[in-house]
């Protein structure tokens, strides 16, 4: 049917056309939907893209039916929709070529192995000791490596001439500063931060000598106890030892103390330990313990803080008194675990370290 006039029924007949185009499109878009849902491999994928872009088409059915020349609007959208089609029939292929790779990883490919690493058994020791000094009230400190001679011996009651220098292989870092071959400048430093007594502090760190062997390296740790307060004896020093001996070795160690001799102790002794293996009897079937000969192991110094001492860190030996120690990290370590070289502590080797 024809009419003449532009408004005429005709134009009307175009817009229906239209409409019905539009209702054709979103149809196809539908039924595409569906279809790519359902599709999972590539093959049903090609039968889809000539069922909407293929010669007989959907898209060019629509084409053909279309009053194009006259709804040039019509024909861009079905333009856009093939070129949509085209993309999401790409994406879709796409996705399964990707998912099909998946689907042939084989899960039970052993991963690759993640190394567990650990604290490192010094480390470890130090955490312990800490822990058992903390238990009886002490505060855990660190002190200088690093120091002056007034801190590491003058202060400590070594004068410059004394031959109790000559004991400690110090490494020298300038005319006055050493790096320190014991805690014990830990002593002088808390007297003088905490001004007064009480003190009951454990100063761990790292110490220096000039030495190596299968006991010594020429860097160490030793942890440093120090107890000032009013009245305090030897009997305290006894107690804390005791302590520490039973809660790091083991419940059924003693200790005793040996006479000895500090520049910053009076009276100083050398503490032992009893032997694990024969029980503190220097005996085991009726020879003598080869570990400790005599049934004790040492541990380390210990002595009543020199009046000098207490005095050197601002506090008055009249009115106080105190006791410290200073033991090896290491030295405790190789006792608990038997350890035959202290060198192995350092050796970074791996297969070492991961039995700790
Ligand atoms: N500083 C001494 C040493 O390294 C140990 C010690 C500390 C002795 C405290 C007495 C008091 O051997």
């Amino acid at each position: 049917m024809h009419l003449k006039t532009p408004r005429s029924g005709e134009f009307l007949l175009l817009l229906e056309t239209g409409k019905q185009t539009m209702k054709e499109l979103d149809e196809i878009k539908e039924e595409l939907k569906i279809d790519l849902n359902a599709v999972a491999t590539p093959e049903g994928l090609d039968l889809i893209d000539t069922k909407f872009l293929g010669k007989q088409g959907k898209i060019n059915q629509l084409f053909k039916t279309l009053p194009i020349k006259t709804d040039p609007k019509l024909g861009k959208q079905i333009n856009d929709l093939k070129k949509d089609i085209e993309a999401q029939i790409a994406e879709k292929l796409d996705y399964i070529l990707n998912s099909s790779k998946t689907a042939t990883f084989d899960v039970t490919t052993p991963g690759k192995e993640q190394a567990e690493g650990s604290l490192h058994l010094i480390t470890q020791a130090i955490a312990e000791i800490e822990s058992i000094f903390l238990r009886l009230g002490f505060v855990r400190r660190r002190y200088p490596e690093v120091e002056t001679d007034w801190y590491y011996a003058e202060g400590l009651n070594i004068p410059k001439d004394h031959p109790a220098r000559d004991d400690q292989e110090t490494f020298y870092v300038g005319d006055n500063t050493v790096l320190t071959a014991h805690t014990s400048n830990g002593q002088l430093r808390e007297m003088e931060l905490k001004k007064s007594p009480p003190i009951k502090m454990i100063n761990i760190g790292k110490t220096y000598r000039r030495q190596i062997d299968a006991t010594h390296t020429p860097m160490f740790h030793q942890f440093e106890g120090l107890v000032v307060d009013k009245d305090i004896n030897i009997t305290h020093l006894l107690g804390v030892t005791e302590y520490f001996a039973k809660a790091y070795f083991g419940q059924d160690r003693h200790t005793r103390l040996r006479p000895h001799h500090f520049q910053f102790t009076e009276p100083s002794f050398e503490i032992d330990i009893t032997c694990e293996v024969c029980s503190g009897t220097g005996q085991v079937d009726k020879q003598n313990c080869k570990v400790c000969k005599s049934g004790w192991l040492e541990l380390g110094g210990a002595g009543m803080v020199h009046p000098n001492v207490i005095k050197n860190g601002g506090l008055n030996p009249e009115e106080c008194s105190g006791f410290a120690f200073g033991w090896g990290v290491e030295r405790v370590l190789m006792m608990k675990t038997g350890l035959p070289d202290l060198r192995m502590i350092y050796s970074d080797d791996i297969r070492f370290l991961n039995q700790f």
